[in-house]
């Protein structure tokens, strides 16, 4: 099949937020807290993955949830009382701030991963809500400050050829097997941030690398991914990959990149999630 041969199956109204992951690296603090709840600034990671979807149209939040996980539900629900005591006492703003969480016209649903099998399994898991249609995959602890947002730059790149779209970006070389590496050739039709993928490798070594061009948490994918998940095996770590299943839409031309423009903070690594904090608070002038 050649990707102009390719038809869109339909408008991106979903997106899947695997939360399932235990999050050790951040011990003690997220021993009864999930990861996606540790603020930057003031806001949970979670909530700004949910910001930036709803601002792609994003309409349906999925998360895929293991134990522990309750604050998230509770985060994406309204708080009456809290409002109440805020409007009683003339709080506006925060009551503002409150209700962020909560914007009108988006569903939260959340959806169980029995184990943890891995990031393709945790996505598995959301095809009874996602259906047949193309979905988003956005890993909130890779925070990506960009205007337009990440999500909605891979959303028109998914409407303009049809394809699943990875976003990706350079990383050093002793850093691939940190991460999923594409290699690339050009996109007939394609603007100097697009091209297609000739292959797709979960944590290569340096020396095995493609390439430098990462994969980083967010995808937009076409449906037919869920197929290849179904029948994906354990690969890199004895989990079932994503990476794995995308892998199998390669030779079909059906999977490209697009080298988003914004600035990543790894918010899973300590180093990160400091950055990230700093150079949101520096804009929010609450330091220099
Ligand atoms: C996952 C994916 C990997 C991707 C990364 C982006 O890895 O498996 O391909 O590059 O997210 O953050 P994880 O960071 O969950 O180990």
């Amino acid at each position: 099949m050649t990707m102009n041969s390719i038809k869109t199956a339909g408008r991106v109204r979903k997106a899947v937020f695997p939360v399932a992951g235990s999050g050790t690296r951040f011990l003690p603090a997220t021993k009864a807290m999930p990861k996606e709840m540790l603020p930057v600034v003031d806001k949970p990671l979670i909530q700004y993955a949910v910001e930036e979807a709803a601002a792609a149209g994003i309409e349906m939040m999925i998360f895929v949830t293991g134990r522990n996980k309750r604050a998230i539900e509770d985060h994406f629900d309204r708080n009456p009382e809290l409002e109440m005591l805020l409007q009683a006492s003339g709080k506006q703003q925060l009551l503002d701030a409150l209700l962020t969480a909560t914007p009108k016209g988006i569903n939260f649903v959340f959806v169980r991963q029995p184990e943890p099998l891995g990031l393709g399994h945790a996505v598995l898991c959301a095809q009874p809500v996602v259906g047949d249609e193309p979905f988003a995959v956005i890993l909130a602890d890779d925070l990506i400050d960009a205007q337009p947002g990440v999500t909605a730059q891979l959303v028109q790149s998914y409407e303009r050829h049809g394809a699943s779209v990875l976003a990706v970006e350079d990383v050093p070389l002793e850093d691939t097997a940190k991460y999923g590496i594409v290699a690339t050739e050009a996109l007939p039709g394609a603007d100097a941030s697009e091209e297609r993928v000739t292959l797709f490798v979960e944590k290569p070594r340096p020396e095995d690398a493609p390439s430098t061009l990462a994969v980083v948490g967010r995808y937009v994918l076409r449906p037919e991914v869920f197929a290849e998940l179904a029948r994906t095996q354990r690969g890199r770590g004895n989990e079932i990959q994503l990476t794995d299943a995308i892998a199998r839409r390669v030779p079909q031309g059906e999977v490209i990149v697009h080298r988003f423009s914004g600035t990543r903070f790894d918010c899973g690594s300590k180093a990160g999630w400091l950055d990230a904090n700093v150079a949101l608070g520096r804009r929010q002038g609450l330091i220099y």
